[in-house]
């Protein structure tokens, strides 16, 4: 499981808000594969691929709002990441009869959402506080 604490906040509500929608999902997710369900997860999991690529998007498009001098870092970072979800996705299809491919997936998506994609933001956390947008 994992779960929102204050030092995960980057105080900007749309980002807190997808980043939140993305642990949900990715809490819901364990626990299908936690609780002989994992049949049911190639779904959910496609659907947190739509979303992370999605949030990163938004992301993106506030940060060049917002003048970050290093968004095409940024950017590159979340276009590296691509191919830890088409992992994901091979990882879910499996995951019904391969409890090798259940493990390997919840591991991946703790660690995914947590350092990949919310610790890695903490990095523009205080630029965009000093340069706000309107959103
Ligand atoms: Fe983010
Ligand atoms: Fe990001």
């Amino acid at each position: 499981m994992v779960e929102m604490t204050a030092s995960f906040e980057l105080e900007i509500q749309a980002l807190d808000d997808d980043h939140r929608a993305l642990m949900a999902l990715a809490n819901r997710i364990t626990d299908a594969l936690d609780n002989d369900a994992a049949a049911t997860c190639e779904p959910l999991v496609a659907d947190f691929v739509k979303l992370t690529k999605q949030h990163f998007g938004r992301e993106e498009a506030l940060l060049t709002r917002a003048g970050y001098p290093k968004v095409k870092k940024h950017h590159d970072h979340h276009r590296s990441l691509y191919g830890k979800m088409d992992h994901m996705l091979e990882f879910a299809a499996m995951a019904g009869e391969n409890p090798l491919a259940r493990e390997s997936l919840k591991k991946e998506l703790n660690y995914f959402v947590l350092d990949d994609v919310i610790t890695a933001d903490m990095e523009f956390k205080d630029f965009i506080h000093d340069h706000p947008t309107s959103s």
